[in-house]
């Protein structure tokens, strides 16, 4: 079988498909699963471009779904030929937050979804969404759910709250999905007005272009009346921070959920305090908020939006397009 390793010391250029051994036959409380695609995240980017530093030989990529191929003793959840996608921490199956690195985490801590057969414990898959591709599932481990467990979990939003997404990578725009199916109001903000044009095509009520307006909090409070959004999915870190909690209501709730910006800066914290908003850290989510997502999923007939899609072997180029940032949602890996 192939797959894709990740060369010491990192880099686009040291990722090279290769041919690996069969993984064999699946043991006790095993599944054995023929993978057939996964998603690019700002995090998989971090381990292949050599800012997370990952062991020689790494197999990169958290995100994976495909085709169960066999079922180890003692395996009821899942049959031969589920549709199945992989879970972002297999050690945290259910409950409050448990882990707090990515040291278990595939394609990071641990070997990922860049090759074509993986045998793992059961419990590190869910089913897939019914009727979904394996494209279209494998953008659910990583940036749908967390934005899933930002909105559905730790908001939790209600009807006819406002919600505010920046920018529209894989974590914005599912939050946007999820904010509109759930009866709110999105405000979303992006550097190209081509994009806003597609964010309002999809139901973005309010939108602004960051690099135009630096004041942009400010806009959103306005817009919303002087009150401010009741959520904001934060997905750029201390360069966006300032300005999130400047269109937050008194009283509302942002997920901290990004880096886009870098690793740490200032917090105005005085206002913060004042508006006694609610900082939630998001890494995220357990397999069990997972299962309530697809559910949602299924019943919603939520549909991913996929940017562009590439052969594994062309891992390479796909991480060059993520990097360019001219992406719309998702960035696909299909073999
Ligand atoms: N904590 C967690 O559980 C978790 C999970 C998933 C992702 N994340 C983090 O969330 C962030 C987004 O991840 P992703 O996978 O969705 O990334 P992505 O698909 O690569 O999206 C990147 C997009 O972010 C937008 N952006 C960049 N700089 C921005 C800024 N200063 N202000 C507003 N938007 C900005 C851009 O949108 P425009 O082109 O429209 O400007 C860009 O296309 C990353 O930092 C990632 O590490 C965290």
């Amino acid at each position: 079988m192939k797959g894709v390793v990740l060369h010491s010391p990192g880099g686009l250029d040291r990722l090279e498909l290769v041919d690996m051994a069969d993984p064999g036959e699946p043991g006790v409380g095993e599944i054995r699963v023929r993978i057939h695609a996964s998603s690019l995240n700002f995090h998989d980017y971090g381990v292949v471009s050599g800012r997370m530093p990952a062991p020689d030989g790494r197999i990169p990529m958290s995100d994976g779904a495909g085709v169960v191929e066999a079922v180890g003793e003692g395996v009821t959840e899942f049959s031969t030929g589920d549709s199945v996608v992989s879970c972002f921490f297999p050690g945290w199956q259910d409950g409050v937050p448990r882990v707090g690195d990515f040291s278990g985490v595939p394609g990071d801590g641990i070997d990922g979804y860049a090759r074509e057969v993986v045998v793992c414990p059961a419990t590190w898959f869910t089913k897939a969404p019914k009727g979904y591709s394996h494209a279209e599932a494998a953008t659910l481990t990583t940036a749908g759910l967390t934005a899933w467990r930002a909105l559905a979990v730790d908001g939790p939003v209600q009807a006819g709250n406002t919600v505010l997404v920046l920018g529209t990578g894989g974590v914005s725009i599912f939050a946007l999905q999820l904010a509109k199916l759930m009866g709110a109001t999105v405000i979303a903000t992006s550097s190209s007005d081509a994009k806003l044009e597609r964010v309002r095509a999809l139901g973005a009520d309010y939108t602004i272009n960051y690099r135009k307006d630096e004041n942009w909090g400010k806009s959103v409070l306005e817009w919303t009346g002087g009150r401010g959004v009741d959520h904001v999915v934060e997905v750029g870190g201390p360069g966006t921070l300032a300005q999130s909690i400047k269109a937050t209501r008194i009283g509302g709730h942002i997920a901290l959920i990004g880096v886009l910006t870098g690793v740490a800066g200032e917090v105005p914290t005085a206002l913060m305090m004042l508006k006694q908003i609610r900082l939630q850290g998001v890494v995220v989510g357990s397999r069990r908020q997972q299962m309530d997502f697809i559910r949602a999923i299924e019943v919603n007939d939520l549909r991913p939006v996929i940017d562009s899609r590439f052969a594994l072997a062309e891992i390479a180029a796909a991480f060059r397009h993520e990097e360019a940032g001219a992406h719309f949602g998702k960035i696909c890996l299909e073999y």
